[in-house]
């Protein structure tokens, strides 16, 4: 990056100043530091610009070429870290503009006829923005796969089901795996309709009043992958609601991701062993040599706090700005940035760990069956075979609890006498309820639990994901 010293004037604007800014005016407003990674963006939308100028007749087919060459060297200096950036030059869109002037002179002075900064930047960020959703519904369809191979092993694991974090009722390995496939599924809509929302281009909006020139704006969106060209020009300069919904859509994803990755925390500890973390993804201790680290899994936890930071930010900085564009929206992209490169990063790890992760059936279904987790099982027999209404069932099988906690046993291992001193009706056939493969077995109702139910759900899945 070099600082120009030599623009007392600055060379887009220079005609109306005569002193150059100061060093410190400087530092806050560049932006150069980071919309450089909005160069491609950049590049393209100029030159679909150059070219819808020249078929309106407003700039000759000869300056027109001269501008859409130029361009695709500075692309290519660009990509090739070759790019001679500088903080005086501001922003992306000025350093490009000025290298195009250095490379093919005159013409390049008529590229910034009948647009703006204003709908420079708001097309590119669009363009950039609109990317990012894509990346991430891939990352989460990645994600999904990952998830249903897990379903699918485990479809009729059973396994501890909490509320509370206190075991309530069995529940098997696949239909926990499913319920994350549902939160991505819902995040992956909510990234596609935010981005169907955006599809339009600003490009043509000018500084905020549309133009004097017989510009074609169908032309530009249609150039660049947009669905139509906005329909008022102070909005499309002024709004950062786009950025704003990839970042609600962004935090959302990232809570799910950080839900997942403290049940992985969980779950590798000592104390459930319900699951164990690839070398790939653990680290250990430099002094505890026994230990295993799920450090992917808490950094994933911790990193999604900066996606919620990112969307705060950038509420706070959209919410009491008049229209149209003002300098504050140029803090739009940092947020945007670090936020998108925290979930991209966040998706590719939580699939990772989980295309490595290697369940323990065994410690799943003893767990499952601690803590009288089939106690509901109970009850809804009683209800079922004895005809008893749910809340007398509920007081039996709560006596019948105390009795197995006071013997240190679970439910199953009670006596039929035991059980009959809790209610005289009860016979020996409950005993098939309160095995946990039983439990889980039958829990059929549609979105339950049982395996057969599973099953469905993963193939319908597959389906979908194709
Ligand atoms: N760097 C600016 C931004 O990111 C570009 C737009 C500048 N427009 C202006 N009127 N100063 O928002």
């Amino acid at each position: 990056m070099t600082d120009n010293p030599q623009t007392a004037g600055n060379a887009m604007w220079g005609g109306r100043f005569s002193a150059g800014p100061d060093a410190i005016m400087t530092a806050i407003n560049a932006s150069i530091g980071f919309d450089r990674r909005l160069f491609a963006q950049d590049i393209a939308g100029s030159r679909a610009h150059a070219a819808m100028l020249a078929a309106c007749g407003i700039l000759s087919d000869s300056d027109a070429a001269a501008i859409r060459e130029g361009l695709l060297t500075v692309l290519s200096e660009i990509e090739a870290g070759e790019f001679p950036f500088s903080t005086a030059l501001e922003d992306i869109h000025m350093n490009v503009e000025a290298r195009l002037k250095e490379i093919i002179g005159a013409p390049a002075g008529r590229l910034h006829t009948a647009r703006s900064r204003n709908d420079q930047v708001a097309t590119d960020f669009r363009l950039w923005v609109r990317a990012q959703c894509d990346a991430a519904l891939s990352g989460l369809a990645a994600l999904q796969r990952a998830l249903l191979a897990q379903a699918e092993a485990g479809a009729d694991w059973p396994m501890p089901g909490f509320t509370h974090l206190q075991v309530a009722q069995p529940v098997t390995w696949g239909h926990h795996m499913l319920a994350y496939v549902e939160m991505f599924g819902r995040d992956a809509g909510r990234f596609a309709d935010a981005r169907a929302r955006m599809n339009e281009c600003p490009l043509g909006a000018a500084a905020l009043a549309g133009t004097s020139f017989p510009i074609d704006r169908q032309m530009t969106a249609a150039a660049l992958g947009f669905d139509r060209p906005m329909a008022n020009s102070l909005d499309a300069v002024s709004d950062r609601d786009f950025a704003l919904e990839f970042l609600s859509a962004a935090a959302i994803c990232a809570l799910h991701l950080s839900r997942l990755a403290e049940e992985l925390v969980i779950w590798s500890s000592a104390q459930f062993r319900f699951v164990r973390l690839s070398d790939r993804f653990t680290t250990g201790s430099s002094i505890m040599p026994q230990k295993r680290n799920p450090d992917a899994a808490e950094l994933l936890r911790a990193k999604m706090g900066r996606i919620l930071g990112a969307t705060v930010a950038l509420f706070t900085v959209m919410k009491g700005l008049p229209l149209a564009y003002s300098k504050d929206m140029q803090e739009d992209k940092e947020q945007v940035f670090d936020a998108a490169d925290t979930l991209m990063l966040g998706l590719a790890a939580m699939e990772g760990m989980l295309r490595d992760l290697a369940a323990d059936p065994a410690r799943l279904e003893a767990a499952a069956a601690a803590g009288f987790s089939t106690a509901t099982d109970l009850a809804d027999w009683l209800v079922r075979a004895l005809g008893l209404p749910f809340r007398e069932a509920h007081h039996v099988t709560g006596a019948l609890v105390r009795r197995a906690e006071a013997r240190g046993c679970d439910l199953p291992d009670l006596t039929l006498e035991e059980m009959q001193a809790a209610h005289p009706g009860i016979t020996a056939e409950v005993f098939e309820v309160l095995g946990v493969r039983n439990s889980v077995a039958s829990r059929t109702s549609y979105g339950g639990t049982a395996p057969v139910r599973v099953r469905e759900q993963i193939a319908a899945w597959k389906e979908r994901l194709g």
